[in-house]
């Protein structure tokens, strides 16, 4: 339910926006390209006929506790995955509906039910279980069992008689659990007990930003990066966009070195390679952003007897530079902050480098930022309220500004007494 698209200035972007149209179009021709590295399933009828294809890639990220503390377990789906033969379905015509139930190393599952409308398919509810008890996965968790958790939410659909694609990273959240798919393809209710040569592209392929990047992963300390690109994000709600941000990211982690010093990691949240989520309720608003072991969350929440909007939660997972004494994945999260406090109807602007400190060793820098949450007319921004950072930037031109006009004043009033001195003078004469 997001898009995102590059952009330089507010203007020329959001004319992107309507771009995919085309780009759909474009892409349906290509045709059938075999996707390499990704997992294959197929789930067939009584009769032997094939009714759901799929060649899965997905990076998993899971949160478990470990002696008090949380822990990230990352792990991509195996390549001995396989689909369950008694869970799996094709459906049948008293409304049950095809399902590929995927068994993965020990006690793990991952269920994908489909459902359709007149023109079109979806993934209609995604349910993970996870069992604990695997030490490969989850080493010392404090808890042991299986765990289960799923969505509705997965913005993966395809027209009627076409294969769905999606080859940059779409990131589907389950819960506290989020799965990352890319370089996938899928089809339920085949015709032909094969892939369609159609094709439906996810959004993800049809932004600007079509090559996937590997994510960057530390070996070092790096220098720090030079200026974010400015990235626009559009979260959709029930009833059209919710949630509006054009910015450039830039994450400031400080953390111990193995020789006991300070280490900083700054690095910048690129535009290519990183899955887009987010949801809204009628009060909140959360953009989730996604790459590799990269992960981060921006909630906004509208205090309706304030009339006001606000940044109250900003969480973060990333693993370390191979010089952090700590190896473990970084996490960092504050749930009550209070940052960029804006009239509701109004939109936020700063467009100065600004520090948001989220905690003791975590700090967000935006820049050219400008934010708007609920209250969307469109899909346009409303009036901005400029940040007090900018207001000082603008202090030196003011002064700069008044001085030279006070300059020209003087010397047009020097003139113009000298002028009806002279003027005089030769009257005197
Ligand atoms: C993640 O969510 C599941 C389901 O809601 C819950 O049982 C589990 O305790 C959560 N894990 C962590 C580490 O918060
Ligand atoms: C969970 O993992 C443990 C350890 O690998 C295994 O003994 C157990 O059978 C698994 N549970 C399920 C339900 O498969
Ligand atoms: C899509 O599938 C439904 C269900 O079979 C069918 O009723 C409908 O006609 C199909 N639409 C198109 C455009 O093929
Ligand atoms: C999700 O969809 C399933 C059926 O596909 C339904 O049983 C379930 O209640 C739905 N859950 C939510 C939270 O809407
Ligand atoms: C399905 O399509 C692929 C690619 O066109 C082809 O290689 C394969 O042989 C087909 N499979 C069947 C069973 O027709
Ligand atoms: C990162 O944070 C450290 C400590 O707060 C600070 O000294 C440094 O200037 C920051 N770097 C950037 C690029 O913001
Ligand atoms: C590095 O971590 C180890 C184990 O947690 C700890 O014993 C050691 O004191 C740490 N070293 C530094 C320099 O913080
Ligand atoms: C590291 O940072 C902490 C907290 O900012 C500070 O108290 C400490 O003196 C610093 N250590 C070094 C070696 O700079
Ligand atoms: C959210 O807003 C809609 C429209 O204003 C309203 O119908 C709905 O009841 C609200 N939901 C909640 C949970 O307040
Ligand atoms: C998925 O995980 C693999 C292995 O860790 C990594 O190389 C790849 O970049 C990840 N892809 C995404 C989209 O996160
Ligand atoms: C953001 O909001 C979601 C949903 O309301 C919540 O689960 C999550 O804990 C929040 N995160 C932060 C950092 O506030």
């Amino acid at each position: 339910m997001t898009r995102r698209v590059e952009s330089d200035t507010a203007k020329s972007s959001w004319r992107q926006v309507k771009v995919p149209v085309f780009g759909v179009a474009v892409l349906l021709l290509v045709g059938f390209v075999p996707i390499a590295a990704a997992v294959p399933f197929e789930v067939k009828d009584k009769t032997s006929i094939t009714c759901i294809l799929a060649d899965l890639s997905i990076n998993f990220t899971v949160p478990y506790s470990k002696a008090s503390k949380t822990e990230l377990a990352t792990f991509v789906l195996p390549s001995n995955a396989v689909a369950d033969v008694n869970k799996s379905s094709c459906g049948d015509v008293n409304n049950t509906v095809p399902v590929l139930a995927i068994q993965f190393g020990s006690g793990h599952s991952l269920n994908i039910t489909f459902g359709r409308t007149n023109t079109k398919y979806q993934v209609a509810e995604l349910v993970m279980s996870y069992n604990l008890s695997d030490k490969i996965l989850f080493p010392d968790a404090s808890e042991n069992g299986t765990k289960t958790v799923s969505t509705n939410n997965t913005a993966v659909s395809a027209e009627n008689g076409t294969v769905y694609k999606c080859i940059n990273p779409h990131l589907i959240r389950m819960d506290n659990v989020s799965a990352t798919f890319h370089d996938i393809q899928l089809e339920a209710y085949l015709k032909q007990g094969n892939f369609s040569q159609k094709v439906s592209t996810c959004s993800e392929d049809v932004t600007p930003t079509s090559a996937p990047t590997p994510a960057p992963t530390p070996t070092h300390a790096p220098a720090p990066p030079s200026d974010p690109p400015v990235v626009q994000y559009v979260v959709n709600g029930s009833s059209g966009p919710c949630l509006l941000a054009k910015v450039g990211l830039q994450m400031n982690v400080t953390y111990i070195t193995k020789d006991g010093k300070n280490g900083t990691y700054v690095f910048n949240i690129d535009s290519k390679g990183v899955a887009v989520d987010g949801n809204c309720t009628n009060t909140t608003a959360s953009l989730f952003l996604s790459s590799g072991s990269v992960h981060l969350t921006f909630n906004f929440t509208l205090n309706n007897s304030l009339d006001v909007f606000y940044l109250d939660g900003v969480s973060l997972n990333t693993d370390l530079p191979a010089d952090a004494n700590d190896t473990r994945s970084f996490h960092a999260e504050n749930s009550s902050l209070n940052y960029m406090q804006t009239n509701a109807h109004k939109s936020f602007k700063c467009n100065s480098k600004q520090p948001l400190q989220i905690t003791s060793n975590f700090t967000v820098n935006t820049y050219n930022l400008q934010v708007q949450a609920f209250n969307i007319d469109g899909t346009k921004f409303a009036t901005p309220v400029e940040c007090s950072l900018d207001e000082n930037g603008m202090l030196v031109p003011i002064v700069v500004g008044a001085a030279l006009a006070g300059l020209v004043l003087i010397v047009l009033i020097a003139y113009l007494i000298g002028r009806k001195r002279s003027h005089a003078g030769y009257q005197t004469i």
